[in-house]
């Protein structure tokens, strides 16, 4: 395993590289777990070599609480990529590194992708996603980059940056990693209770029979019972429920043919914030 600390560090890397090798990204902030490996696995077999970036990129965090408290730990997740390959190279860069001149987003116009959910919830999160990813593009010039689909919204949302600033690469969107009871892996999971963490099944539970009722009702009967779903469950607050265009993210308005379409949640428990969705066609 290679663990690269500094851009230069990265840029010799990079200049070793063989001309017509083909180069995957997967970009994380680290903590990794299941979800992050399936996305590593996938890019190392399309791709003769792979960087996993990690990095805690503080000017997506509109919660400074949220931004302290998260997890860093490199050297399990080194353990677990040396799993994949042990030829995987890790860009572990610090603060200083990534931003140099100050630690600020760049405004981007993300044609009001940004403005619904996670955007309206997260003030500012998706400049500084966008900002991030940009940076790890520039620098690392992949042939791909994977993200997930459990974040449906930034995976548009890279999209969408990654055609407006010309940038010549593939974004790979891919399935969601679930945990055998169906609760979606994250690193935040860490922070629930045993008993939470069970109970935490209900969300992916309740998507999937909205799933079923989407096909023979309308989307607003649709969300409400999510809600009522959700009122009823003692220890998990719904903060947002919504059923959108899976390729604008608009919020639907009266089912159209040949839309897909698709619902996501994000749901505390205790102070755990927890997103999920599933495509309802
Ligand atoms: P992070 O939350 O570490 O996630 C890194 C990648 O792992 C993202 O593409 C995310 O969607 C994916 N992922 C998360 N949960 C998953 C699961 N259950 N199954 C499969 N993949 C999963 O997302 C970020 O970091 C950051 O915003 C980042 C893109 C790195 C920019 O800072």
């Amino acid at each position: 395993m290679v663990l690269l600390r500094t851009k230069k560090e990265l840029k010799t890397f990079l200049s070793s590289i063989k001309e017509n090798d083909e180069l995957g990204l997967v970009p994380t902030m680290g903590a990794l777990h299941q979800g992050h490996i399936s996305l590593v696995s996938k890019a190392y077999s399309e791709n003769d070599k792979v960087v996993v970036s990690v990095f805690v990129n503080p000017t997506q965090f509109n919660n400074k609480e949220d931004l302290k408290k998260y997890p860093q730990t490199l050297d399990a997740d080194m353990k677990l990529l040396s799993k994949v390959s042990n030829e995987i190279a890790v860009f572990a860069p610090s603060v200083n590194e990534m931003y140099t001149e100050e630690v600020k987003t760049k405004a981007y116009e993300f044609d009001g992708l940004d403005r619904v959910m996670e955007g309206e919830f997260r003030d500012d999160h998706f400049n500084g996603v966008g900002t991030i990813v940009e940076r790890l593009l520039r620098l690392v010039q992949p042939n791909r980059a994977y993200f997930c689909k459990k974040d449906f919204q930034q995976l548009q949302i890279i999209k969408k940056m990654v055609s407006l600033q010309n940038i010549p690469v593939e974004i790979i969107g891919c399935p969601i990693v679930r945990e055998p009871s169906g609760l979606a892996m994250s690193s935040r999971n860490e922070r629930l209770s045993k008993s939470l963490r069970k109970e935490a099944a209900f969300i992916f539970k309740t998507l999937k029979t909205a799933k079923k009722k989407f096909g023979m009702n309308s989307a607003n009967y649709v969300m409400n019972w999510v809600e009522n779903q959700f009122k009823k469950h003692p220890d998990l607050k719904l903060e947002y429920v919504s059923i959108t265009d899976d390729e604008t993210l608009s919020p639907i308005q009266r089912k159209k043919k040949n839309t897909k379409y698709r619902v996501f949640v994000a749901v505390y428990a205790d102070d755990v914030r927890l997103i999920d969705n599933i495509a309802l066609n």
